[in-house]
């Protein structure tokens, strides 16, 4: 349904992030960010004189939920944009609901890739800007002997399947792939320790997702295991997890993302402090937290552009613009709705801190359904890049 402009009052959006529920640590980030970005803005003078206010539900971690809510904010609350998602499952389960009523969402979250939606702005890393320089830093620094363990949804089945295939280009080899439910109980994680045992991976790659995470880490930890002979690698164990299982069960692993809270350029730097001071300085900042603060940044200066929060004129105006984020400056790829990300590799310290191991200082442009596929052809931004 098109809802005709209103030019008084609030901009209003729908904010769908967990706040409760197996995964809504992190997404309690995410919903901090876009908290942050929309004081921000509104502290400012808001867009075009008028206060942005967010219209927000706790879908916990559910994807009917999450698909029902999404519903109500199209239909009753008649919001045209909606900021949320963690899980690939419940980005696929509000999607057909945002299809069918053109609004448009923005999704702040890594995923597997291989999607596209007209009504989706993608800004987490899609696979070539996150999984194929992890499998590239993990081939050369650990072995080529991966175990994979992941949660037992879309995005751990499918991002394994690519992480095979990368393993594979260096004639690697995935000697078992363990799948753990999403609310997992410790037995759960006797299985995967036994298994680890048996096989004596060099490198274990979890795509385990929310609070199993700590449990994972710390049944590896009471293991006995070493990290620096057999880390475990991922793309979901942020600084939220860590703040979960704490610093000793996670010193020694290794996460690749376009941010990390301990990034020492300005704007990074500004981003933390600020989400601090209004969050607490124990307030865990991730990669899909900044993404979800760019991104209502771009969405609402797309809609300062054209004047109105009509799905297809913000589509047309966030489309190729750029902001200069916390990670470095990214920008909203025309040909795929997914965002110019700057990919970085770093290791958890024995303070639990995430220190940087890997840095190329490149802007990689999104290739969601992975074209280029080799460990050695990353798609790098054709434009002159700054290191951040
Ligand atoms: C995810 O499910 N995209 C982490």
């Amino acid at each position: 349904m098109v809802v005709s402009d209103d030019n008084s009052g609030d901009w209003r959006v729908g904010v769908l992030f967990s706040q409760t529920g197996v995964t809504s640590a992190i997404e309690r980030t995410q919903l901090n960010a876009t908290l942050l970005a929309i004081e921000e803005i509104n502290a400012n003078g808001g867009v075009l004189g008028r206060r942005i206010e967010p219209v927000m539900y706790d879908p916990a971690s559910d994807h009917k939920k999450f698909r029902a809510f999404a519903e109500r904010l199209l239909q009753v609350d008649r919001v045209r944009l909606l900021f949320g998602c963690y899980m690939s499952s419940t980005r696929k389960a509000v999607l057909p609901v945002v299809e069918a009523h053109r609004g448009l969402l923005f999704y702040p979250t890594l995923y597997e890739g291989f999607e596209y939606s007209r009504q989706c702005i993608y800004t987490g890393a899609a696979p070539n800007q996150n999984s194929l320089q992890l499998a590239k830093f993990l081939l050369s620094a650990c072995g080529n002997r991966f175990l994979f363990v992941g949660s037992n949804y879309i995005y751990p089945y499918e991002s394994n399947r690519l992480m095979a295939d990368f393993v594979s280009q260096d004639k690697g080899k995935v000697l078992d792939e363990i799948y753990v439910p999403l609310y997992p109980d410790e037995k759960d994680f006797d299985k995967v320790i036994n298994r680890i045992k048996k096989t004596s991976p060099d490198v274990i790659f979890s795509t385990v997702v929310g609070s199993g995470t700590a449990a994972l880490y710390k049944a590896y930890r009471a293991a006995g295991f070493d990290p620096t002979r057999m880390p475990i690698a991922s793309l979901t164990t942020s600084e939220a997890e860590v703040a979960e299982m704490g610093a000793e069960a996670a010193e020694g692993h290794i996460t690749a993302a376009p941010f990390f809270e301990t990034l020492s350029s300005v704007a990074a730097r500004r981003f933390v402090g600020s989400f601090k001071n209004k969050y607490g300085a124990d307030a865990p900042v991730t990669a899909a937290a900044e993404a979800a603060y760019f991104q209502v940044h771009l969405a609402m200066r797309a809609v300062a552009k054209c004047g109105s929060d009509d799905p297809d004129l913000v589509l047309v105006n966030v489309r190729d613009s750029e902001f200069d984020a916390p990670q470095g400056r990214v920008r909203i790829d025309s040909e795929n709705n997914h965002t110019y990300l700057w990919p970085r590799i770093a290791r958890v310290d024995r303070a639990g801190r995430f220190q940087i191991v890997w840095n190329p200082g490149v802007r990689v442009k999104p290739d969601p359904y992975c074209v280029v596929q080799s460990l050695d052809d990353w798609s790098v931004d054709e434009l002159p890049l700054l290191r951040s």
